[in-house]
């Protein structure tokens, strides 16, 4: 087994699904922030990837992505039932986004996310080589940090959440809370979107490990580990260059122009998932509508909504009160040749996102509660000049960083539905200040600069494992990467 000095560990491999009939493979891209985030850093580097392709049974042989090795890790039916649908995407995801839909408890599920989280394990231990560093990722793979440290104690082990985590009542609800916690606290350096993720984590440590807990470190028995925020971003270069390409260009033309231009076109681009406020979004548009405030004539929203998660029963159910939801709309104000809302279920490719992006006046993004949210980050990246309003939920994490955006409470529909034709209406001097303020942020920004922040950190984490709070080495006080975690408050 070939070995590497760089290793991910995450749920999904970043496969296109349908490799190509010559067996050659490509970069998925799959719907969803972690698998973009990270494949714009690993696309040079030697690393090898430990993930699942999405299929059900063997897992097939992959070959190498450029120089990254893809070590695939097969899940079963029960597998996939009990720890994907189960206890990843029915207890932790919906307890780590505020409870917005009842998270299950379901006693089975435990015994098949531990086990699948230590066939993770083994399998990360089996491709690292001595004293390599193993970056794992998300709530999927909570117990693997640890798992990891008994087989290879050799290695340097990060961990990185792309979701929030919860505030500790929320958290206290899991009946394995002891064992989650201490499974994610087996890493050297356990990293958040948001500080108030590590302030949450060093309270619930103090409270049911007895550990003593600051912000940026939490000292267990035998070791201590470093926490903070780095809030994760995309390929900011990558979105302008897609975004200056001619065919991407002429793609935004013909969009507005098959929508009906001068309309304001108002776009939204989101997993299909409960996290992300669409309901919420299409009552306020649907208010606007019937109140006369907008006019079928002169705007037109776009709704795309990628297909997610479809096995587990909370996403079929949404996805049919949204279509239902969609088609009354349309049939109560819409008029031939020109609906209200167009609604795309369907996987777009990177041009033509960044075509989309484009074509928007107004993109609304109104998630209940959000990790990240690089839809928005998205959006910014692809425009061409200092046109176009964000409306940005305050509930995603890049409202911390995008503070220029037309900030909204999507619970408080009145106010987002003020806040649409706010934006809708707005000054061009206005937006261009906004937008120009965004674009700048997010070039200082980019996932480079999160990537690096985040393994510098865990490189001084290394040397720091073994101080203690008694040893005269203040957590509060160690070695500082000599940068800001991204500036966010
Ligand atoms: P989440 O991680 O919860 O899905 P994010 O907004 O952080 O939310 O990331 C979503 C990612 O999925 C973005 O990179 C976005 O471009 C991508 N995406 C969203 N909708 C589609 C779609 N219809 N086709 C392809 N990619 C999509
Ligand atoms: C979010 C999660 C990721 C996940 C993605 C897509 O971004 O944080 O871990 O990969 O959603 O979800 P899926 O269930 O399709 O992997």
């Amino acid at each position: 087994m070939r070995q590497s000095s760089l290793v991910v560990v995450a749920n999904r491999l970043p496969l296109d699904d349908s490799a190509a009939p010559d067996g050659a493979c490509e970069w998925r891209r799959s719907p969803g922030g972690l698998a973009g985030a990270l494949h714009a850093i690993l696309q040079q580097t030697p690393a090898t990837w430990v993930g699942w392709d999405g299929t059900v049974g063997e897992a097939r042989t992959l070959p190498d992505v450029g120089t990254l090795r893809l070590r695939p890790v097969a899940l079963d039916e029960d597998e996939t039932r009990g720890y994907y649908e189960g206890f990843a995407n029915s207890t932790l995801w919906p307890l780590y986004h505020d409870a917005v839909e009842p998270p299950v408890f379901d006693r089975g599920w435990w015994e098949t996310y531990r086990a699948v989280n230590r066939r993770f394990a083994e399998a990360a231990a089996e491709v690292a080589e001595p004293g390599a560093t193993v970056w794992v990722q998300d709530y999927h793979l909570q117990l693997v940090p640890q798992l990891l440290r008994k087989l290879r104690p050799d290695l340097l082990i990060g961990f990185f959440l792309h979701v929030p985590f919860p505030p500790p009542e929320l958290f206290m609800q899991l009946p394995r809370r002891v064992e989650l916690l201490r499974g994610m606290l087996g890493a050297d350096l356990v990293g958040f979107q948001r500080p108030q993720a590590a302030h949450n984590v060093a309270q619930l440590a103090s409270k049911l490990l007895g550990a003593e807990g600051a912000d940026d470190a939490i000292a267990l028995e035998d070791r201590v580990v470093r926490t903070g925020a780095f809030p994760v971003s995309i390929d900011v270069a990558e979105m302008r260059s897609l975004s200056a390409r001619p065919y991407v260009i002429n793609q935004a033309k013909k969009l507005r122009h098959d929508l009906g231009s001068p309309k304001k076109v108002l776009l939204s681009v989101d997993r299909l998932d409960y996290t992300k406020g669409i309901e919420h979004r299409l009552t306020a548009y649907s208010e606007l509508l019937r109140d006369g405030r907008v006019k079928v004539r002169d705007t037109v929203m776009v709704q795309v909504a990628v297909p997610s998660r479809e096995r587990v029963e909370t996403y079929r159910g949404l996805r049919d009160r949204i279509e239902r939801e969609v088609g009354r709309i349309n049939g109560e104000y819409g008029r031939v040749g020109e609906p209200a809302i167009h609604y795309l279920n369907q996987p777009f490719d990177r041009a033509d996102l960044a075509a989309l992006y484009q074509t928007a006046d107004v993109m609304v993004v109104t998630p209940l509660r959000d990790g990240m949210n690089l839809v928005a980050k998205e959006f910014v990246a692809a425009r061409r000049d200092d046109s176009g309003a964000l409306v940005l939920s305050e509930f995603a994490g890049a409202a911390a960083e995008l503070e220029d955006a037309f900030q909204v409470n999507p619970h408080d529909v009145d106010g987002l539905k003020e806040t649409l034709l706010h934006a809708m209406s707005a000054a061009p001097a206005d937006l261009a200040r906004r937008m120009a303020a965004m674009r700048h942020y997010l070039t200082v920004h980019d996932i480079h600069a999160w990537a690096q922040d985040y393994l510098t950190t865990l490189s001084f984490s290394s040397q720091s494992r073994t101080a203690s709070i008694g040893s005269g080495s203040s957590i509060r006080s160690w070695p500082s990467p000599g940068k800001s975690n991204g500036a966010a408050p």
